[in-house]
């Protein structure tokens, strides 16, 4: 082919500290649709990821499973592979960013910044965990938001307000990992001088390497003027250590871009392919980059900038995908939306989620919503209803009624419509316009339903004057379905595979749409695609939410630093709450406990029964004043057996606790035993 494009296509190497989830797939997926279909249109499509390994969160996960960051990482790794495959997502080559050969390239370029005088040094006051003995990243740490003054907030910026800061600035802050207040610590730290670039950066922005959404974000950065950026940080860490400078590592996010080069080095050894080819300044090769909205800072600013200033190209594109939601909702553990790849895989098979998500994607950066019923509705509706329909009406009459033999069509006009369709398809699949694309071919797979329904060949059959008439219509049937499998082969592999064997065609090319299939014999028909029911993927939500429960037992502080995109899991959602049932209560009796400092036993008058709770409100009330008083009481609380006798619920009381403790009491006129709503 005269204009074989050359393309390396990469996803966002995962952080391998936690399974694959539908927000990995969902970019997994948009990266795989675009190089499945380079590939078919027969280009030379070299599609690399990898794990993005380094950095304190997995040290200290390896640590506290008592494993070295290498094997507690080998593991997730393998994990993440086995999710990928099962999504049928096609690289050609999966490392880990600690590959001696990312090593090697990291150091390098880390060489060339320094010859080209991009290289600086300057003390760094950052906040240094006692006890941890470590700097604390901004995940790591929390405090008060020095602008609206809200606890808790981590050390980047605010939950409350949305202001930005440095960790430095927090109120009172406190470590993450020891819940100790950590120091004030300055150490030398090792800076790419990125402020030189703002110039450069403003003209490759805006030079069709992005969206124009993701264009005008950076724009507030770029207007600002850009700040160099700190590509060091102090032992202990996970990384590789930066040459010349003992105790100093390369930054995470120093690596894991050279990660995509790295990987690809790799994959050019096995399959001699020339390196250079593809990152020379001149290359003609093309370079893709997939990720989410969230990383484009470092992938259109800092990489950029580093790939120029070591004489390497730069991208050709950057796609950036919003981020992926469910029911119209960020993903939640607590609600069982935060699903990961092997959860949905235990129920479904990947073609429903990745034809799903391709009806959905553009290449804008709005969120992209898995909504759950529209999931299975849409399954049903498209993949089942139209596009295997077609397939299944034609092939038995073939199969049964003409010896399995596809003769000639009738010439309907509807076939060259659809084969004509391939070049604005094929336009649109280069553009990532993955939702236009869908609802072209669905449109097309409508007009086929509808074209089959008007010649009706279960009646022509039945005439042997019309019976030719049937033939070629079940052949026009079958061509217009190989030609729909075609154009949604890059979505739907596995479908297009189980058809290609029906059908007794080789592997389909985009090429193949100029010509159809006559005197041609087919091999009996096999369902290609099952309905799902609502029931599978509410089995997946329920799945999680159990896991989900399970594991949430109180943790000690820093056990869930690991997943800094977590949402907020300090909500509850309405269910969680109801469930509490709060009724009106009498306090009948309260008297002391003997050995107990702060309790007091309460005899309760719950309406139609009488229970003893202990309540730790004796510094607070004397016994005879509580008694004839309502208060509120948790009624459905397990029993919890004491040292002093078993407590059958629980009082609700406002304060710090020891004398400052009040009790809660309905107005007057409520009775014991009422519900509290
Ligand atoms: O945001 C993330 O999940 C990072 N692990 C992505 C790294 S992409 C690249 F630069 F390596
Ligand atoms: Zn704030």
């Amino acid at each position: 082919m005269a204009d074989r494009r050359r393309i390396l296509v990469t996803s966002a190497l995962p952080y391998a500290n936690g399974a694959i989830h539908l927000g990995h797939i969902l970019e997994h997926i948009q990266t795989d649709i675009f190089v499945r279909f380079q590939r078919l249109r027969g280009h030379e499509c070299i599609y690399v990821c990898a794990d993005d390994v380094h950095g304190t969160a997995v040290m200290l996960n390896a640590e506290s499973d008592n494993l070295s960051p290498e094997a507690y990482t080998a593991e997730i790794t393998a994990n993440h592979i086995r999710d990928f495959k099962a999504f049928l997502i096609s690289h050609d080559c999966y490392s880990t960013t600690h590959h001696a050969e990312n090593k090697s390239r990291t150091e390098e370029i880390y060489h060339r910044l320094k010859q080209a005088g991009q290289v600086k040094k300057a003390s760094v006051e950052q906040l240094f965990d006692t006890q941890k003995q470590l700097f604390l990243a901004d995940r790591f740490v929390t405090g008060g938001c020095p602008n609206c003054k809200a606890p808790d907030q981590y050390g980047d910026n605010c939950d409350a307000c949305g202001a930005t800061y440095a960790a430095t600035d927090l109120l009172n802050p406190i470590s993450k990992l020891s819940n100790t207040p950590p120091e004030l610590r300055s150490s030398d730290h090792i800076f790419f001088a990125l402020s030189n670039f703002t110039d450069f950066l403003k003209e490759w922005t805006n030079s069709g390497t992005l969206h124009p959404a993701v264009t005008n974000k950076l724009a507030e950065w770029l207007d600002e003027g850009l700040q160099d950026w700190d590509i060091s940080r102090d032992a202990p860490y996970f990384g590789f250590e930066i040459p010349d400078e003992p105790g100093k590592y390369f930054y995470v996010w120093m690596d894991a871009p050279i990660g995509y080069m790295a990987t690809f080095a790799q994959y050019c050894q096995a399959n001699a392919i020339n390196f250079e080819d593809y990152w020379r300044p001149d290359s003609e090769c093309e370079v893709h980059h997939f990720i989410g909205k969230d990383i484009v800072n470092f992938h259109a600013l800092f990489w950029p900038a580093i790939l120029k200033t070591a004489q390497y190209r730069t991208p050709t594109h950057v796609h950036a995908h919003g981020f992926a939601t469910i029911n119209g909702e960020k993903m939640s553990k607590s609600k069982g939306t935060f699903i990961n790849a092997k959860t949905y895989l235990s129920e479904l098979s990947p073609e429903y989620l990745r034809y799903y998500y391709a009806s959905k994607l553009n290449p804008g950066v709005g969120d992209l919503d898995l909504n759950l019923e529209d999931f299975v509705q849409k399954s049903n509706s498209d993949l089942v209803g139209k596009v295997a329909n077609i397939a299944s009406r034609c092939a038995g009459f073939i199969n049964k009624q003409f010896d399995g033999q596809i003769k000639a069509t009738t010439g309907t006009p509807l076939l060259a419509k659809t084969q004509a369709a391939a070049t604005e398809l094929a336009s649109l699949f280069d553009a990532t316009e993955f939702s236009k694309a869908m609802r072209q071919i669905m449109g097309l797979a409508d007009q086929a339903n509808q074209f089959i329904a008007e010649q009706a060949p279960w009646q022509l059959i039945k005439d042997p004057a019309t019976r030719d008439q049937a033939e070629a219509v079940c052949a026009d049937g079958l061509n217009l379905f190989r030609l729909l499998v075609l154009y949604l082969k890059p979505v739907l592999p596995g479908l297009a595979e189980r058809s290609e064997s029906f059908l007794n065609i080789p592997p389909l090319s985009w090429a193949d749409h100029a010509h159809l299939l006559t005197n041609h014999h087919i091999k009996p028909f096999t369902p290609l695609i099952q309905r799902i029911e609502i029931d599978q993927v509410n089995a997946i939500v329920e799945a999680e939410r159990k896991a989900y429960a399970a594991n949430n037992e109180p943790q000690d502080a820093g056990s869930d630093t690991a997943e800094p995109e977590t949402d907020s899991e300090a909500l509850i959602d309405i269910d969680a709450f109801n469930a509490v049932e709060l009724k009106v209560a009498r306090i009948i009796e309260a008297k002391a406990v003997d050995g107990a400092d702060k309790l007091l036993a309460l005899r309760l008058d719950v309406g139609d029964h009488e229970r003893t709770v202990f309540s730790g409100i004796k510094a607070a009330y004397s016994p005879e004043d509580l008694e004839g008083k309502l208060t509120v009481l948790v009624a459905n609380l397990k029993p919890r057996t004491m040292k002093f006798g078993v407590s059958e619920g629980m009082v609700l009381a406002a304060g710090p606790g020891g004398e400052n403790i009040f009790l809660l009491s309905p107005d007057s006129g409520a009775k014991p035993g009422m519900t509290v709503s």
